[in-house]
């Protein structure tokens, strides 16, 4: 594995080659330092983080400044792996002008490689502009969660074959907008299927099926650290809150028996000085 950062021509290579795309979530240094050392190719510091980290609701809630704090965080934890900052709701869809502004703080206050926006239609513009600004895109499309309301709330789409063939023209829009790669979220496997042999930049799949080139989930729910609904696309390779709530059990019932701290955990006097200590003390110093 090469140990130089990573570009977007090793993505588009690896599609090339067929080596699958590993992307992921991480929201603050420690979670960046661990998916680095793991291997992973692309990080993404989602807007799901409203959720996962931030303790919102939806993902619709959360701001761009937060999303910045984040994100240089994760920045700072990063070497190898491509950085993606994700452009939450209401931060790009109203102008073309907005969406390169806010595309261009990600770049310049946060170091992002790319940015991501979400669905098809107008987003396209959007993409189109940033692209033009410098800025590489990824668009995101199926389950578009910051507008999960308007479809219906969070379910699978594309399940008719209008509404696949819907997806697939907002994927060759966003293509032919100078989209880098796509990520394409909660759609059957065969409309994945279909949409591949359409697409010369690299697809990232988040339960739509084996057939894209790379794959993405959220830490916090395959580490199994957010207890929130998880979708049938998660699949848990870990149960950390477990393990982080009894060792903070464990903590709290050896702060409470006496058990914590031990000798090991505290530090000393040199030799003699705790006698002449008492001497000044009763000297009145
Ligand atoms: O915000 C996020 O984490 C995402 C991924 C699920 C693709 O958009």
């Amino acid at each position: 594995m090469t140990e130089r950062p990573l570009t977007i021509g090793d993505l588009a290579a690896k599609k090339q080659a067929g080596d699958a795309i590993v992307m992921i979530t991480a929201y603050d240094y420690p979670s960046a330092q661990i998916v680095e050392e793991a291997g992973v190719d692309m990080v993404l510091v989602g807007d799901s983080a409203a959720m996962t980290v931030l303790g919102y609701p939806s993902t619709v809630p959360v701001s761009v400044d937060e999303m910045l704090m984040l994100t240089r965080a994760v920045r700072r934890g990063l070497t190898r792996p491509l950085l993606v900052g994700d452009l939450p709701f209401g931060s790009y869809e109203a102008s073309d002008a907005l969406a390169v502004a806010t595309a261009q703080r990600f770049v310049k206050e946060a170091g992002c490689d790319l940015v991501k926006i979400e669905r098809g239609g107008t987003t396209v513009d959007r993409a189109r502009a940033i692209v033009a600004a410098g800025i590489p895109v990824i668009g995101h499309i199926g389950l578009t969660p910051q507008t999960a309301t308007a479809l219906g709330g969070y379910r699978a789409q594309g399940r008719s074959a209008e509404a696949a063939l819907a997806l697939i023209d907002d994927a060759l829009a966003l293509q032919d907008a100078g989209c880098s790669l796509l990520v394409i979220e909660a759609v059957p496997a065969e409309v994945t299927a279909h949409l591949m042999p359409l697409m010369r930049i690299p697809v990232i799949g988040i339960g739509a099926g084996p057939d894209a080139d790379g794959q993405v989930l959220v830490l916090h729910d395959l580490l199994g650290i957010y207890d929130g609904p998880a979708a049938k696309f998660v699949k848990r390779y870990a149960d950390l809150r477990s393990a982080a709530v009894a060792g903070v059990g464990e903590y709290a019932r050896e702060v409470r028996s006496g058990a914590y701290p031990a000798a090991e955990h505290g530090y000393r006097m040199p030799e003699g000085e705790a006698d002449r200590l008492q001497d000044l003390l009763a000297k009145g110093r």
